[in-house]
């Protein structure tokens, strides 16, 4: 099998965000398997339907399409995702015969400094991306961000957190080239 081609979408606009350096740390887990285009959303202008399309809109829907599958990273806003987020997951959506989420196998993970690591925002994820036709890999991976879990070259220090992910990783490189063949 050829590499995937995977892109990967960090819901976070933040400099120094702990879900990128998440997201790096998955990458480097899946780096036998796959090719990753980082997928940026920060530059998105607020979805409105009376605008032509952006072309920085036209870059992140090429880039999702042209995806064997989409890795999501996010932070979870007040028990949901971001406003980032939800705004790129719009705009790639319409109009509705253009929706880029449609079949696409996509792995949604994030983590937070809090106990349960995002696990409420990741459901609101799950439900949206399932809405709008996503093949959406069950499992759960909540991670809580402690300082130093992973270090600057994206390797994850603590060895069960790296195993869990890992195998999280593996699962989604499996159904991601079951549904490209
Ligand atoms: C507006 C806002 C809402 C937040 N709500 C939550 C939340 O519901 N649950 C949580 O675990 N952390 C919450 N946080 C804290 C984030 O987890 C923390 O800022 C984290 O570093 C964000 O990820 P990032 O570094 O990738 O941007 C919130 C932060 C902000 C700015």
């Amino acid at each position: 099998m050829n590499r995937l081609k995977i892109a990967v979408v960090v819901g976070s606009n933040r400099r120094e965000s702990i879900n990128r350096r998440l997201a790096e740390a998955l990458v480097k887990l899946g780096d036998a398997a796959f090719d990753v285009t980082w997928a940026r959303i920060d530059d998105l202008p607020m979805y409105n339907a009376d605008l032509a399309e952006p072309a920085t809109v036209t870059r992140l829907r090429a880039e999702i399409a042209s995806a064997h599958g989409v890795l999501v990273v996010t932070p979870e806003h007040n028990r949901s995702i971001p406003a980032v987020l939800k705004n790129a997951i719009d705009w790639v959506s319409k109009p509705a015969d253009q929706n880029a989420w449609r079949g696409k196998p996509v792995v949604i993970t994030g983590t937070s400094p809090g106990a349960i690591g995002t696990a409420v925002g990741q459901q609101h994820l799950r439900q949206i991306l399932g809405v709008l036709g996503a093949v959406v890999m069950g499992g759960e991976a909540y991670v809580s961000f402690k300082p130093g879990l992973v270090e600057a070259d994206g390797t994850v220090t603590d060895a069960g957190t790296r195993a869990f992910l890992q195998t999280y990783v593996d699962q989604f490189v499996a159904l991601t080239t079951k549904l490209a063949a």
